[in-house]
Order: C-alpha cells, then structure tokens, then sequence
C-alpha cells in the first residue's frame, strides 16, 4: 500500500509537459479490437485504467507490445468475447467492450462495469443504443450478454450526450450495415480523437464534435498508427495546483480549444494565461478571487472532471463561490475530506457553496475517487505543515506518477510505501 506525503507552502514553478488522455486510450485501445492486424498507439499514458484495459485484450486473445509511451495491439486472432467479472469492476469505460467484441465475433459476454463511485452511472444508454443497431442483449443479475450476426445502421436519440454511449455507438457501428445517425451526441475532443483514429482506419465517421454525427459502415478496418491527444483534464490539474500555490508555470503540448471552458474560470480567479501555440503560461495572483457560479455541462461546457479540482483550489480564495454539478450525483463525495483541511465547503444537493478560508492546513486524507483525490492533491500542496493521501490507487488510475511531475516543479510530494515507512519507524525504535 501507498501513500502521498506533502508538505504544503512551496510555490510551483517551472515547464511541465501532458502525457496523453485517458479518457481518449480507454475506447481507442477497445476499438483495436474491430482491426484485423497492428494497431500502433503512440502517447498512451501509462495508468492503471491503461494496464487494466490491456489485460482485458490479452485475455480475449491479442498480442500486446508496450514500449515507452508506444502500445501496438495486435487484433489478427479473437479467441474469446468474454470478459472477467473482476476486471470489469475496475473501471466503467469497460463497457465500451460490449460494442467492439459484438462488431467483431458477433456475440459479448460482459458484466456491469465499475469505476470511481460518483453516482448511479447506469448503462441503460448504451443497451438501448446497440439493440437499435440489431444486437439482442439479455441482462440476468450483474452479467450481460449481447448477440448480432451483423449490425445494422440505425438513427438513434441520445436523451443525453453520454460520452460513453456516443463511443459504444461509433465503435459498434464503424462495422455495420447501412448508415448510423447519432442525434445529439457526446462532443468531448475524445470523441472526435476515437473517429479520427477509426476513420484512420478507413471508417466512415462525420461530423464528431458536432450535434450530428453519421456513421457510414464499412466491411472492415485496416491497422493504423494513431497518436492520443494530450490530457485535458491534466493540465486543468496543473492548472489548479498552480493556482492554489500561487505559482507560474508552464504546461506543454496543450490543446487550447480543448481548455476553452475552463481558461474563464482561471482568468475570473485572477490567473493571468498566455497562449503560445501549445504552450500555457499560467501565473497566479498571491490571493485568489472568488468564482461568483461554475456549471458543470457536457463539452464544450465547464467539464465534472475539473469540478472537483477548481472546487479545491476555491477553497482559499477570497470571497464565496459556489459550483453547481449536473452530470455525476456523487461528485462532491470527496469535500468531507477537503474540510479536514480546514476548508469551508457546504454541500446542498447538487450544489457546492464553497466559503473561501485564508489558509488550509495539513490533514490525513482518504481519496474517494480518481479526480476528488486530485483535488486532495491540490489542497495539500498550499496546507500549512504536513499532510498525507490515502487510497492513491484512485489517483493511478488517470495520472502518471503524478507526485514526480509536481516534485519537477517545486513541490514537496513524495510516494511512501507502508512497508518502507514501517522499517523507517522501526530503525529509529
Ligand atoms: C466519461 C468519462 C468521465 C467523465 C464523463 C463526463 C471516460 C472513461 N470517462 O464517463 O471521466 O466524467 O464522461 O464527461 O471517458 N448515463 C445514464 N445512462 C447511460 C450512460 C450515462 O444515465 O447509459 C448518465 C450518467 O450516469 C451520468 C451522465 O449520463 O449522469 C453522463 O455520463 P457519461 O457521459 O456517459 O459518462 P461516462 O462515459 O461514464
């Protein structure tokens, strides 16, 4: 077991650079499955969502090869389209898995999937989705099965633009009969990221990032090289650790129309952002100002994966703010433990009223979730003495050594083995 120790106070300083999305090599690694042959991934992050999504590939028969941030799928040879119940309940985007191995072998034995305790998270959209494409499913307890011996185009309403349902949509259509519309879908660049890689391939998607997309099926995909776009969600992490610690720094390889939604909130906050090609400058005032409302809407609105970052580094900030989160119920799961830092955040339902304190100070947390422990992150960067993160399992699941890209830029984070701690403490006895 491991855990983050910070001492809180240093300002951040210095460049930093983005590993790849998360959010865009989950569904791209599952739609290697459709290819017949080699797909190279290059600036795949190296996260436990990544390695979890591997061993769901190996075990239905592909030949995996990581090298660096290089990770080549090789599809030619499908031996099994079922899927563990244990790895299922590592993460959510394993139900992406349902699309691609119907497409592929024409029948999917799955079970629910897991992921970070944020809410419901019911899959209803994507079942409904792939029966309109022909599929049968037949759901008994925990376990789904799905069957199609082909997969015919539909027109299909998304009563809201779930990202995941959008990608089960593409990826099991890309492979079809016919033509597929898919009426108000998910616009995240991730979306556009996963057709760009299957269009690669010879797959027929227009209009991702748009309120239509339209899928022309194909017979089949050919094996191309793809690159991951860079971690939005990252550098809007970079971003509030750089806020809360009053820092300057500059974040690397960014997609600035990616970062849209979130630039306001930083520039309302007092943060200065220079924009050079893909390069940010952020430089952060001594004392942040308030953010009079924050909604959380789906791209390209102000993103729920930032929420609980921006909601952290307002905690210190002058004045009251108050967020609203509309896309996951329990997203504010982790703001018990953001008070034990001294941090004055009251939750009414959906709604964050965040009460802004002149310092923090160090606190023993637990990380509730992948992004509310990021958040814990944040906090215990500007905190006052020492502060120490549990559960950091959560945090490995879409950051990269994360304490070792913050140490780079002036913080005093590091990663503690318990066993290690113990022998410490049993030297000095
Ligand atoms: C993805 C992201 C996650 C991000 C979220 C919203 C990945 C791996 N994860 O999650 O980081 O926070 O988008 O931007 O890309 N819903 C239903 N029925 C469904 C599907 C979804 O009711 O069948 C609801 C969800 O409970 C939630 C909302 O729709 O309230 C949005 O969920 P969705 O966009 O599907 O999120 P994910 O794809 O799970």
């Amino acid at each position: 077991m491991e855990y983050l120790k910070i001492i809180g106070g240093n300002s951040l300083q210095g460049d930093v650079t983005l590993h790849g999305a998360k959010n865009s090599a989950l569904p791209i690694l599952c739609a290697t499955i459709l290819i017949k042959g080699k797909s190279v991934i290059h600036n795949c992050p190296n996260l436990s969502d990544v390695k979890s999504t591997i061993e769901i590939l190996e075990s239905l028969g592909c030949e995996i090869e990581r090298q660096g941030d290089t990770v080549t799928v090789d599809a030619q040879n499908i031996t099994s389209s079922k899927i563990d119940e244990g790895i299922m309940r590592t993460m959510r985007s394993s139900i992406l898995f349902l699309g691609s191995l119907v497409s592929r072998t024409g029948s999917a034995s799955i079970f629910l999937p897991g992921g970070c305790d944020i809410g419901a998270r019911p899959v209803d959209m994507h079942l409904k989705a792939l029966k309109s494409l022909g599929a049968d499913i037949c759901e008994s307890g925990s376990s789904i099965t799905c069957t199609a011996s082909r997969l015919n185009g539909a027109k299909i309403i998304l009563p809201f633009a779930s990202v995941g349902a959008t990608e089960n949509i593409i990826i099991a259509s890309a492979i079809s009969k016919g033509r597929t519309t898919i009426i108000n879908p998910a616009r995240e660049p991730e979306i556009s990221d996963l057709a760009e890689f299957l269009n690669k391939c010879g797959a027929k998607i227009y209009g991702a990032g748009e309120s239509t997309i339209e899928i022309e099926g194909v017979d089949y995909l050919n094996p191309c090289e793809h690159r991951i776009i860079p971690d939005r969600i990252l550098a809007s992490t970079y971003m509030s650790a750089c806020a809360i610690t009053g820092g300057e720094i500059v974040i690397k390889d960014v997609r600035p129309t990616h970062l849209a939604p979130i630039f306001p909130v930083f520039n309302e906050m007092g943060c200065r952002l220079y924009l050079n090609n893909n390069q940010l400058k952020i430089s952060a005032p001594k004392r942040l100002k308030r953010v009079k409302m924050i909604k959380t809407m789906p791209f390209p609105a102000f993103p729920t994966d930032s929420q609980s970052l921006v909601t952290a580094t307002l905690c210190v900030a002058k004045g009251t703010s108050i967020i609203k989160e509309n896309i996951f119920e329990n997203r504010f799961r982790f703001v018990g433990q953001l008070n034990r830092f001294g941090a004055d955040v009251e939750i009414d339902e959906q709604m964050a009223v965040i009460n802004g304190v002149k310092t923090l100070h160090g606190a023993n947390v637990n990380a509730t979730d992948l992004r509310g422990g990021a958040a814990l992150v944040v906090a215990g960067l500007c905190a006052q003495g020492v502060s120490t993160i549990n559960s950091i399992e959560h945090i490995d699941r879409g950051y990269e050594r994360l304490e070792e890209k913050l140490s780079a830029l002036g913080a005093d984070i590091k990663r503690i083995v318990y066993e290690e701690d113990s022998k410490e403490a049993n030297k000095k006895s």
